[in-house]
């Protein structure tokens, strides 16, 4: 197992640190509505009944044949559960509701203002499309189980549609987040092996229409340069009927899905009878290489987590308006917009472009027309509204019963105001921390039962048992109020499988910092490092701080420092590339680029916007840097390592420390005096 390299700058050592808060607590109409209110619940899931008590998670399923073995550890830390079992996502997600909720919406969707009128779209509804476009993925893109397809779609019906027609044949979908650039698209088909793309032509956001189609092209253009053929793609039309692309369609592989689906008009498609263990999707997310990683998540214990979860700590009953404001390009999406929500027959809100286009009051008129009463955000969301419109709530007819808070770390300060305007005092709060690899949450107050904490997200869910371990290996005495590396002890149904086609890198990423033995099939020896800084309280609340590895967390959006500065490389220019976070008061935290050019090269007046270009070409608009810093050389060590955390220091106005061992600490007087003027 490879060693861990050692880290110089993280988001946890510039985390913003806050006292412990007091307690806030539900209201007894909350508690007598709610689907989880036993406290016993705590006990029933603690450590001495692993795995058994996932049973409950598991008989919230329908199985076309009921597991035999609940956690099979033979292959650790390549765990499966619910062994034996046959079962399908999309069998669970729609067909079982039918009999007493077919008539009930499934999706409403809310396109941008522009496009005024809602779409609801009932469960028959559902079933039909969904088997209509199982059918052609079957029949006309010869998709069979097994198979990888990569969906690059927006926030629009035909998304979850095109999941759950996957699901249904066992195709393993893998969803690339819409504002992803074409190049990035490109890595995720390769990686996958994927033949056939799924996309839309164009889409709404902040007011223009966008043409998504040309990505399609630079995605295929890119995947065939490096061998990877895609036969087929397949483009639904934001507009059924009229295409609205300036991109033209190739010959031979560009299809419209619209056109095409004519043929399956009526058509039914058996859902597959997967094992359990079978792959549902693959979700790419950053680490700390540039390639990103795709963590492959099972059927049967994935959908038994997010229903679950979604459950107990959504509080999802069928009658509820249940809007997650997520994109379902993230892992928020598909477990907490598409599966969980779904799986518990909720109407489920998906919404076309961004909360606070074209006014502040967007997402409170949403959920007046909607009726919502469960709210799902993130941090950025809610710091963005309450500054552009701190009393805009208070102007709309809504009353939320539930809301959460999800992707970072959220000041109490923001917390209150969620609380108290958006919440109107009567909403209480969960804050749900976990991760693309995780599948469902890990630290959350369960809502009737556990009081809230603002800035807390509360203790482990129950049976998820978090520890914390310092740099040396040693346990951080619970309560203790130390930071350290927060690890989980035990495996879990939501937990990913696997990185997709490399499972070395799934072991050492993961779990070769804390192993207690590699030969191990104990599931006790296998230990899950998360990458987060944490804090337990003596209540047991753990209080996250931030990545201690390389990934920057951008407005709750996960990017690599590696991605970005081999971004920053394709410029011809560009001889090193150091990225940093910088804390920003909306966004959490923002990228810096800093940049030392190749010998003989001058800093052309062009060049830092040349190189934001190229990294947002490569990656996507979300990684664009806050500045790009040309320097004459990057502060090193006398073994010729950059020294990120001193770049991290003066970006970010902090102390840079000593700086005298350094192999030229001339040059960081020199880089402050440019950055911090
Ligand atoms: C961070 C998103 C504080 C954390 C679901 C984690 C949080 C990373 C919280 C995963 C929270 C997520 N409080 N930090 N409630 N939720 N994070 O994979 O650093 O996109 O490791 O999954 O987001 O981001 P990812």
């Amino acid at each position: 197992m490879a060693e861990k390299e050692v880290v110089e700058t993280s988001e946890a050592q510039i985390a913003v640190h806050w006292q412990e808060e007091g307690y806030y607590y539900p209201s007894t109409e909350f508690i007598a509505q709610a689907n989880m209110s036993d406290k016993g619940i705590y006990e029933r899931f603690r450590l001495e009944n692993f795995p058994n008590c996932f049973k409950e998670y598991a008989d919230l399923l329908d199985w076309y044949e009921y597991w035999e073995t609940i956690l099979d550890t033979s292959d650790a830390p390549c765990f499966k559960w619910f062994k034996g079992g046959k079962i399908n996502a999309s069998y669970n997600c729609i067909d079982r509701h039918l009999k007493d909720n077919k008539n009930k919406t499934a999706i409403h969707f809310v396109p941008e203002p522009i496009d005024a009128r809602y779409e609801h779209i009932t469960y028959q509804e559902l079933y039909v499309r969904v088997n209509e476009f199982a059918a052609l993925l079957r029949d006309f893109a010869g998709l069979k189980r097994g198979d990888r397809v990569t969906l690059h779609m927006p926030m629009v019906p035909e998304l979850p549609i095109a999941m759950l027609a996957c699901a249904r044949l066992g195709v393993i979908h893998s969803q690339v987040f819409g504002g992803f650039s074409g190049t990035a698209c490109a890595d995720r088909i390769i990686d996958s092996g994927s033949n056939v793309l799924i996309t839309m032509d164009a889409y709404y956001r902040s007011g223009s229409l966008i043409d998504h189609k040309q990505n399609a092209d630079v995605a295929v253009e890119h995947a065939e340069k490096d061998g990877q053929k895609v036969d087929k793609v397949l483009v639904w039309q934001r507009y059924p009927g009229k295409y609205s692309a300036k991109t033209p369609m190739v010959d031979g592989r560009d299809y419209f899905v619209n056109d095409l689906l004519k043929n399956y008009y009526g058509a039914r498609v058996e859902p597959e009878r997967m094992n359990s263990e079978d792959p549902l999707f693959l979700m790419y997310t950053s680490g700390t290489t540039g390639k990103p990683k795709g963590c492959q998540h099972g059927t049967g214990g994935y959908l038994a987590y997010v229903t679950g979860t979604s459950k107990f700590v959504q509080d999802i009953h069928p009658e509820d308006v249940y809007w997650c404001m997520a994109d379902i390009g993230w892992i928020t999406g598909h477990s907490y917009i598409v599966y969980g929500p779904l799986a518990n027959c909720a109407s489920t809100v998906i919404y076309e472009g961004v909360p606070t286009y074209p006014d502040a009051g967007r997402s409170w008129r949403i959920a007046q027309d909607l009726g919502v009463n469960i709210f799902h955000t993130a941090p950025t969301a809610i710091r963005a509204l309450r500054k552009i419109g701190p009393d805009e709530p208070a102007k709309y007819n809504y009353h939320f019963k539930h809301m959460t808070t999800v992707g970072e770390p959220i000041e109490p300060e923001v917390w209150k105001w969620y609380h108290k305007e958006v919440g109107k005092g009567e909403a209480i709060i969960v804050d749900t921390w976990w991760q693309t690899e995780t599948g469902g949450f890990l630290c959350s107050t369960l809502p009737a039962i556990t009081p809230m904490k603002p800035g807390s997200a509360g203790p482990g869910m129950p049976g998820i048992h978090p520890i914390i371990y310092d740099d040396e290996g040693n346990v951080v005495p619970r309560g203790a109020g130390k930071a350290g590396n927060i690890c989980i002890q035990n495996p879990w149904p939501g937990m990913f499988q696997t990185i997709w086609g490399d499972r070395d890198r799934f072991v050492d990423t993961y779990f070769a910092r804390y192993c207690k033995d590699p030969s191990s099939k104990d599931w006790r020896d296998w230990p899950y490092l998360t990458g987060d800084a944490a804090v337990e309280a003596e209540d047991g609340y753990f209080r996250i701080l931030g990545r201690i590895d390389d990934v920057i967390n951008v407005s709750g959006h996960r990017l690599g420092t590696k991605e970005i500065e081999s971004a920053a490389l394709v410029v011809p220019e560009v001889a090193e590339a150091a990225v940093v976070p910088v804390a920003h008061d909306i966004k959490g935290k923002e990228p810096d680029l800093y940049i030392a050019l190749k010998p003989g090269c001058e800093a052309s007046d062009d060049m830092a916007k040349r190189i934001s270009d190229a990294v947002c070409d490569e990656i996507g608009k979300i990684a664009k840097p806050r500045k790009v810093w040309i320097v004459k050389d990057m502060p090193k060590t006398r073994s010729g390592k950059i020294m990120r955390r001193v770049l991290g220091a003066i970006s970010n106005k902090a102390d840079v420390g000593n700086v005298m061992t350094l192999a030229n600490p001339e040059i960081v007087e020199e880089i402050k005096a440019m950055v911090q003027k």
